[in-house]
This record gives structure tokens, sequence and C-alpha cells, in this order.
């Protein structure tokens, strides 16, 4: 079957606050490079959804689509523009993605139409009370954090993502969007180092890992 990886990279950075940030570099490279060369040998094609007005930076060779107001958005504008049978969704902003989960996410996505890269929530969990402060415990048994890849036979994820716009559903990824259709999505062990540079301590993380990673 042909897989397509889409990259939503379209976004503005805001919380980092150096700019579009799939454009940000990390020991030379851009995020989306490194997200963008992780995927292309798994894959038959790479589409990459970038800020309206904005080119591929120098370090990738993608097909491109403009994104829009939102990650959800971007990601439909992907979908649209590709008629692979199986679909990968990744983040730009997660720059470190080990092979074997790319592997490990198009396999379950293959057998079960939907699955994503998690892991097991290692923290105790607090929602805050109204005031901030400790509110009520959630036991972490059996939660996960879920990253990306996110992998999909497309004509699932297209058909969860127009009954979202429909309803007017906004999700923060794409997995969820099945869920609540009451769709399966299988949870594949994801990486530490899979992590997303949302903060500027995620970029001085990232600075500390590249080279490891890269050596
Ligand atoms: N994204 C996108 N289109 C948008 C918003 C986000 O393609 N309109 C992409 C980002 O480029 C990123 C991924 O979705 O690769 C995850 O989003 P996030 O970490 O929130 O990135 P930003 O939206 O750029 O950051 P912020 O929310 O801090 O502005
Ligand atoms: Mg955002």
């Amino acid at each position: 079957v042909r897989v397509a990886a889409l990259i939503p990279a379209a976004g503005s950075g805001t919380r980092l606050g150096l700019g579009p940030k799939a454009f940000v570099e990390v020991a030379g490279r851009s995020l989306l490079g490194r997200s963008a060369a992780a995927l292309a040998p798994h894959v038959d094609e790479v589409l990459v959804a970038l800020p309206a007005g904005l080119e591929l930076p120098a370090d990738v060779t993608a097909r491109t689509v403009t994104g829009g107001d939102t990650r959800q958005t971007s990601v439909l504008a992907l979908l649209r523009a590709t008629d692979a049978e199986v679909v990968l969704v990744h983040d730009a902003a997660r720059p470190f993605l080990p092979g074997a989960v790319v592997r490990a996410v198009i396999a379950a996505a293959r057998e079960i139409g939907a699955a994503t890269a998690a892991l097991p929530v290692a923290d105790t969990l607090v929602r805050a009370g109204p005031g901030g402060d400790w509110g009520t415990l959630t036991p972490r048994e059996r939660l996960w954090a879920v990253q990306t890849p996110q992998g999909f036979r497309r004509d699932v994820l297209l058909a969860a993502h127009e009954a979202a716009l429909t309803d007017g559903f906004a999700a923060t990824d794409d997995a969820g969007l099945i869920a609540r259709t009451g769709g399966a999505v299988r949870l594949v062990p994801g990486d530490a180092r899979l992590f997303k540079v949302t903060t500027p301590g995620d970029l001085a993380l990232a600075q500390a890992l590249a080279p490891v990673w890269d050596a």
C-alpha cells in the first residue's frame, strides 16, 4: 500500500517565541528537516503544511500545502492533498523520531485502521481546584500521554475530520477525532525523546539531545 507522511508545520510557535517553529534550528538542522528526514525512509511521499507565504527550509524536500488557522485544519488540507491508502501524521515540532516507532505505528494502522505513539504517564496527576491549588487526584493507572506519529487508513481519518468540521468539534490531535466517533485506536509505545518542542525549556532539552542523537 502507498503510505504518505503528513507533517503539520504551519504553526506560529507562540509559546516558543522564535517565529514559525518548524523553521527553528537545533544543532544546524530545522525541526521540520529533522522530522521529515526521520519519516522519509519509511513512506512513499512526504507532504508538509506550511504557514501562508513561507517556503520549505533548505534542508527539506517535500510536496507542500498551505496550512490553516489550527493544527486540525492544517491536517485536513494535507489529507485532501494525497490519495495514499495509509497516512502518518507527525508534528514538525517532534524532531527526534526513532525508526522503530514509525514502523510500529504504520503496522498497527494497517491492522486496526488507527494508531498512535503514546507513553504511560509517570508523574502523579492532579486536577487543580478553581483557585489553582490541589483539587482532585487522578489515578495514573492506564493513563498514557499521546504523542505523534499517528497512523490511519486515509479514508478513516478523512471521514473523522469531515464529521468534526460539520460538528464544530476541535481536538489537539487526530486520534482523538477517531475515538470521538467510536473508532478503535491502538496505543503503540512511543519514546521519551519524541517530546514536542513547545516551550524554551523544551528547546534547551532538544539542543542537549541533538549531539547524542546525531552521533
Ligand atoms: N500546526 C499547524 N497549523 C496550525 C497550528 C499548528 O500545522 N495552524 C502544527 C505546528 O507547526 C506543529 C504541530 O502542529 O508542528 C503542533 O502544534 P504546536 O506545538 O501547538 O505548534 P504551534 O501552534 O506552532 O505553537 P504554539 O501553539 O505555541 O503557537
Ligand atoms: Mg499550537
